[in-house]
């Protein structure tokens, strides 16, 4: 059960939180894999940005960097690490690793970085919930 499980981190305190909650899931159920997945924004092709290499280069290490804060909450896991940066919307990159990859379950938080202190659910894990192709674990 729940052999392949997909996190998805930004870094805020409840995306690692839930790392933690895959992590002690993935040892009580010996899961298989544990794949990080970190989408960071794209830079629209009409920006005229000087040096845009060095751009999408900074936000490339801030997403290395959230990843890197992530794997240090996993502890010791029976379970092969996997790790994805991408470029793009995290909820469309998030469902589909879960489809392509097969996972048997996603493990989010229930709000992120923006964190607007009313809502429920933000707009990541609203979308991932509604679209998802498996069981989806949301903590908070
Ligand atoms: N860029 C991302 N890459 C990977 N996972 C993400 C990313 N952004 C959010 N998530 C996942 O989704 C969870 C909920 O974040 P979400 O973005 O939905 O809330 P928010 O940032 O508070 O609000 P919003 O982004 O809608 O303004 C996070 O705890 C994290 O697990
Ligand atoms: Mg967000």
């Amino acid at each position: 059960m729940f052999e392949r499980i997909l996190i998805g981190v930004d870094g805020s305190e409840e995306s690692l939180r839930a790392v933690r909650v895959a992590a002690d899931l993935a040892r009580a159920v010996q899961s298989k894999s544990l794949r990080f997945v970190v989408a960071f924004d794209p830079i629209p092709a009409y920006w005229a940005v000087p040096n845009l290499d060095n751009v999408i280069e900074a936000r490339r290490a801030e997403a290395e960097a959230i990843l890197k804060r992530a794997l240090a909450e996993v502890g010791n896991v029976p379970s092969e690490i996997q790790r994805d940066l991408l470029e793009g919307s995290p909820a469309e990159s998030i469902i589909n690793i879960a489809k392509t990859w097969n996972s048997s379950l996603i493990v989010m938080g229930s709000r992120g970085q923006s964190g607007i202190a009313e809502l429920v659910l933000g707009s990541t894990s609203h979308k991932v919930v509604s679209h998802a192709p498996c069981p989806v674990l949301i903590v908070r």
